[in-house]
């Protein structure tokens, strides 16, 4: 199972990919989290993505092919993989797609989380992750589920990156959406409701219950018109994969 999670800051595609991972038992493939893990770490790669991640800015497409390319090779994504975070350019699909192709692997499923503007910026500005594996957590959450680890915020949440990240992503990363469309492995999923419901309508996707233009059941389901316009100046509409 390869499966792909797409959609701004904040959207929730590390929330969705915890679940998969358990789920399905396959790795998640977070390319933000790797360049953290490298921060953290304080290599090479980790002194130069350092100030790019803080602006809100993208590393190089070179960087992040080699990086996904090297991570697409180990033995555990033998059985599948989630990838979440790339690609964010078109240049990163198209090197994806040849990856792919490559490894002889194709995606099931693209998972497009769709979320308005206001909440993304709600939603980044309390978010909490846990510095040792990553998981991320609601405002006012204390420790990590999984180890324990006090929580802490993701410098790019701070107010002065959060904006020009969804200003990139609306420039550079909405086009890669249209890549997949043309490949019809798009499930656009309307990502308001309780994380336990998009949970519900990811996996439904995922198991080709749905194979659908935007899903939603839950109460938030009915204010999609209102979700992220697709590219600056689109105003609130709801596209169909
Ligand atoms: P990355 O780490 O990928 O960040 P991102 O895409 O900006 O996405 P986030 O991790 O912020 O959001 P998310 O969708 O995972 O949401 P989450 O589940 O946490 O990348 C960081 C940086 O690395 C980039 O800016 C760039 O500099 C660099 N980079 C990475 N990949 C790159 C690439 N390919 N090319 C170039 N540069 C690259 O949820 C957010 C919050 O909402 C959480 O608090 C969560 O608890 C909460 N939440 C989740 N679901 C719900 C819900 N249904 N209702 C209410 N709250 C919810
Ligand atoms: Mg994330």
């Amino acid at each position: 199972m390869n499966l792909l999670l797409y959609g701004a800051p904040g959207s929730g595609k590390g929330t969705q990919a915890n679940m998969l991972r358990t789920h399905f038992g396959i790795p998640h493939i977070a390319t933000g989290d790797m360049l953290r893990a490298e921060i953290q770490a304080g290599t090479a790669l980790g002194r130069q993505a350092q100030p790019i991640l803080a602006a809100g800015q993208y590393v190089s497409d070179e960087i992040m092919i080699g990086i996904v390319r090297h991570r697409l090779g180990k033995a555990d994504c033998g059985p599948g993989f989630i990838m979440d975070g790339f690609p964010r350019t078109v240049p990163q699909a198209e090197a994806l797609d040849d990856l792919m192709h490559e490894l002889g692997k194709r995606f099931d499923r693209v998972i497009y989380l769709k979320v308005p503007v206001e909440e993304l910026l709600h939603r980044l500005s309390g978010r909490l992750v846990c510095p040792t594996c990553q998981r991320t957590y609601p405002p006012q959450t204390t420790a990590c589920a999984a180890d324990g680890s006090a929580l802490v915020q993701r410098e790019d949440d701070k107010p002065e990156a959060v904006r020009p990240r969804i200003e990139i992503y609306l420039d550079k990363t909405v086009p890669v959406l249209d890549h997949y469309r043309h490949e019809r492995l798009v499930s656009e999923i309307d990502g308001r409701g309780t994380i336990d419901e998009i949970s519900s309508q990811v996996l439904a996707a995922v198991n080709g219950k749905h194979s659908s233009p935007l899903m939603g059941k839950s109460p938030a389901a009915g204010r999609a018109q209102g979700a992220l316009p697709e590219k600056p100046g689109d105003g609130a509409k709801t596209k169909t994969a």
